[in-house]
């Protein structure tokens, strides 16, 4: 279906994901690099923040031009207090048909087993856990907290043990850090009814020192995996969506998420920007197009300053219709030492 709302190159509005939070309790190097990450990081301060309030009049207005899926980001969302109230709030809007929005959550995992039968009691639909290797090591010092393996597997159990739908992982592959756990994950997740999905290693931001090296590309991951799991080519479920998809020639025909699904998001080698239906709101209310911006447009003024829900649509309908933006497919369509030099948002900030 089409939204109501068409953006400079004619692609709807469908998705919104909002940043709860600026903060994480992991030191990712490709996203939160303890260098700068450190105590001296200016962190939003708490009156910065949306309220629950806000970000749910933000959602109605977005819900009301289109939008169908609104994910939960940060920083690490489960960090924000009482994030359960938020999705109660948010479970209670409607799309356009009458519906009720795809509401999901990316987290880091580390707090899932805790939250997640109450993130489910108050309507979450589903959940994306990432996770970067099974090896312990590898993943302590990519994660660079030292956090276990063990502690996210038994988030993502206890997901699926309290219903919390289609569970993926995701895990970001970085050549020579962690490309040997493509297989093992595979492996683990097989036949465990969990999505994986990798993906890979994107510039984004201006601090993780982002190698094209580093890269390892999803047609090399495929082929792996290939190698030892025959794959066969599954169709997009949905037209904008960030994984090709693959499932294992093995499964007799069954090609479904409990046969035994793996995606590849390849925004680095096979940008996808041209069907991308995607905004980001940020921790503090600024709306950003795409995840390499270095600029968003401020929302948080607009609703402090007593603009009226008929107001806020038509500033939002206006951003979108202004929107050309395409940066992975610009970035792949040049040399990768004449990369864009401008000072990008960080992830951490604007949400994976
Ligand atoms: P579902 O498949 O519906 O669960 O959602 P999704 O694939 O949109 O969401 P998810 O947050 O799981 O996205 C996976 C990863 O893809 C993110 O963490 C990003 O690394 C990357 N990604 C998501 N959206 C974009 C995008 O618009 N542009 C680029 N370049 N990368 C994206
Ligand atoms: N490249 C690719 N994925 C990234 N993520 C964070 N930074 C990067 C990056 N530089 C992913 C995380 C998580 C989601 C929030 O975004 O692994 O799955
Ligand atoms: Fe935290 Fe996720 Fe970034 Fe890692 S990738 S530092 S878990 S927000
Ligand atoms: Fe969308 Fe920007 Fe990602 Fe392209 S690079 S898919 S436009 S968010």
């Amino acid at each position: 279906s089409t939204g109501l709302l068409g953006d400079r190159l004619g692609r709807p509005l469908h998705d919104l994901r909002i940043s709860v939070t600026d903060r994480c309790n992991f030191r990712c190097s490709y996203c939160m690099p303890k260098e700068v990450f450190n105590k001296d990081y200016p962190y939003l301060p708490h009156s910065a923040l949306l309220s629950f309030e806000e970000i749910t009049r933000l959602a109605r207005v977005f819900l009301a031009h289109g939008v169908r899926k609104i994910r939960l980001t940060g920083g690490e969302p489960l960090l924000r207090k009482n994030l359960e109230q938020l999705v109660a709030q948010l479970a209670a809007l409607r799309t356009t048909d009458g519906t009720a929005p795809d509401l999901t959550l990316t987290t880091n995992g580390s707090l899932l087993a805790r939250k997640a039968q109450a993130l489910k009691d108050a309507g979450l639909q589903r959940v994306t856990v990432s996770l970067d290797g099974l090896d312990d090591a590898v993943f302590r010092s990519m994660n660079d907290v030292d956090f276990p393996v063990r502690d996210v597997l038994a988030g993502i159990e206890a997901a699926q043990r309290a219903g919390l739908g289609q569970i993926k992982v995701n895990m970001v592959v970085k050549r020579g850090t962690n490309d040997q756990q493509i297989l093992p994950m595979a492996r683990h997740f097989k036949g465990s009814g969990v999505t994986l999905r990798f993906i890979e290693y994107m510039d984004v931001g201006a601090t993780n020192g982002w190698r094209m090296d580093e890269v390892l590309p999803s047609s090399e991951v495929v082929a792996r995996l290939h190698a030892e799991m025959p794959l066969v080519a599954l169709s997009p479920s949905a037209p904008g969506e960030t994984a090709a998809r693959w499932g294992y020639a093995d499964a007799e025909g069954r090609h479904d998420a409990a046969a035994g699904e793996i995606g590849v998001i390849s925004s680095v080698t096979q940008a996808f920007c041209h069907d991308c239906s995607r905004a980001r709101l940020s921790t503090e209310g600024q709306l950003y197009l795409c995840l390499f911006a270095s600029q968003g447009h401020d929302l948080r003024s607009l609703l402090r300053n007593g603009a009226s829900d008929a107001v806020l649509a038509s500033a939002v309908a206006h951003i979108w219709q202004g929107r050309d933006d395409r940066y992975s497919a610009l970035r792949s369509a040049q040399p990768a030492d004449q990369a864009p030099a401008a000072r990008r948002v960080e992830m951490s900030y604007i949400g994976g």
